[in-house]
């Protein structure tokens, strides 16, 4: 990019072209100096790095430069010159300075360093402009992309479901009702239910929690597709892995069986994690200096090694007999809690693992069964400090059988009519998972809580910004 007009810091931070003029703009991170030269360190965003500007105290005027305080924004161009302080090559020697926006250094919020992720969740709408946020968000976008460039690069096909369902995909009834009914007056049928032949969509419809039903009929005609979009769930899990507001990647592929779909999640979670290592390392290198000691050494430890494929009923038996004091009991047909998914990772594997096979009762009813009545083709990837990071599973091609299991579970055909009849047409495997991308960002990060990878998160009590 060429040096002389409205250069990104990022770009001059690299640049030896010593003696031209550069045009940058940013906010500032601090301003200091004495009676004769300011250094105002300024940040566009476009990297985790300052660049120091100086300025001439007799050539700009006391009124000016103290206007010149932490948050403000400014305009700066000057002769960018080698730099003789410690910890940077190059600073820009400013020839003339407009501000753009002040910030009061009595109510701007983000005045001092130092500020406490929880405090900084309260000021979602400035945290952005922190060192730690700026490195979050811009990993964030860096993962965003690498997951389409690994399904373009591997023939799939980017899908969109839809937001607005009548469905209930993971059948756990955790949904955000959509509705322009009047709240306060309610129509009713005669047997006194909710008229919603008078809503909307003339049914009842709600926020999707996954977009992998509609993603199968996309499979089943374009072969290999995924989907990237945001899920909504009203389970009032105050947890540091749970959002209400999160994005799910959804990939679903025709003819793949349980084993295939194992081996694209780990080719796929290896690729996204080497991706972040070559591209976001100034970022990665701050957050594993300031939160995470072994943040470097846990990706690199990831893509490095194979993870451990093992069947939920062998887990069980590993949990049991490990003498490890559980909060939650540990039994075959548990639904096993992060805690228990960590001793696996952490504890006994060291590595990530790949459980597969669950008791079908605590898993989805689109799950393909096994010969053995009791357990389905489910597989999650659990991850060390996450716990399950993916969940997905082949799923059940069997007209008969997957309806003797939707009516084994009581479930409304009404609103996967249309689901249930791909079963009749031209039915093959197939198998998909979804990857939450919010603890992707956790792993990524090394952020020990889900509120501080998304700009805005939405947990219970929670939506203001
Ligand atoms: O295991 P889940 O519920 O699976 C599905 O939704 C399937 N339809 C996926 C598929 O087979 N296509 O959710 C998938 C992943 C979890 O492993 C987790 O990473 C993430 O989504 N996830 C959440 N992330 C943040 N907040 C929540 N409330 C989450 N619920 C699930
Ligand atoms: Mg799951």
């Amino acid at each position: 990019m060429a040096i002389g007009h409205k250069t990104k810091i990022v770009d001059l931070l690299k640049s030896k072209d010593f003696g031209s003029t550069v045009d940058v703009k940013g906010w500032v991170r601090t301003s200091r100096g004495n009676k004769y030269v300011s250094f105002i360190h300024l940040n566009d965003g476009s990297t985790i790095n300052n660049i120091q500007i100086v300025a001439d105290v007799e050539k700009f005027g006391e009124d000016l430069l103290k206007q010149i305080t932490t948050g403000a924004c400014i305009h700066v161009v000057g002769k960018l010159v080698e730099s003789q302080g410690q910890g940077q090559t190059c600073e820009v020697q400013a020839d003339t300075i407009e501000i753009y926006g002040t910030a009061d250094p009595l109510t701007y919020p983000l005045q001092k360093k130092g500020h406490s992720l929880e405090f900084l969740r309260e000021i979602a709408y400035l945290r952005p402009r922190t060192n730690t946020f700026g490195a979050v968000f811009r990993i964030r976008h860096h993962m965003a992309y690498a997951i389409h460039k690994y399904f373009n690069d591997h023939g799939f096909y980017y899908f969109h479901t839809p937001i607005i369902t009548t469905s209930d995909t993971e059948g756990a009834g955790s949904m955000f009702q959509v509705s322009t009914l009047d709240m306060e007056k309610l129509p009713h049928t005669e047997t006194g239910a909710v008229d919603y032949s008078q809503d909307f969509f003339g049914q009842a419809t709600n926020l999707t929690v996954s977009g992998q039903l509609e993603g199968e009929l996309g499979a089943m005609a374009l072969g290999a597709i995924y989907t990237f979009g945001p899920t909504f769930r009203a389970e009032n899990s105050n947890t540091p892995r749970h959002l209400a507001e999160f994005w799910m990647i959804e990939p679903e592929v025709a003819f793949n069986d349980n084993d295939d779909n194992q081996d694209l999640a780990e080719d796929f979670l290896k690729y996204l994690i080497q991706y972040a290592l070559d591209n976001c390392m100034d970022d990665i290198q701050f957050l594993n200096d300031m939160f995470d000691k072994e943040l470097i050494d846990r990706l690199k430890f990831v893509v490095a090694n194979s993870f451990k494929r093992l069947a939920y009923t062998e887990a069980v038996e590993i949990l049991e007999s490990s003498g490890h004091k559980f909060e939650f009991p540990v039994f075959w047909g548990a639904d096993l809690q992060s805690e228990h998914e960590r001793y696996l990772v952490e504890k006994h594997f060291k590595c990530p693992v790949i459980l597969t096979d669950y008791p079908k009762e605590i898993k989805s009813f689109y799950m393909k069964q096994n010969e053995d009545g009791k357990t389905v083709r489910a597989m999650d990837v659990l991850f060390p400090k996450i716990g399950e990071i993916i969940g997905g599973s082949e799923r059940e091609t069997d007209y008969d059988k997957l309806m003797t299991r939707v009516n084994e579970l009581g479930m409304h055909t009404d609103p996967i009519w249309w689901y249930l009849e791909t079963r009749k047409f031209g039915t093959a495997p197939h198998a998909g998972f979804g990857l939450g991308f919010e603890r992707l960002i956790l792993f990524v990060t090394g952020m020990a809580n889900i509120r501080d990878v998304i700009p805005f998160p939405r947990t219970p009590n929670n939506a203001e910004f």
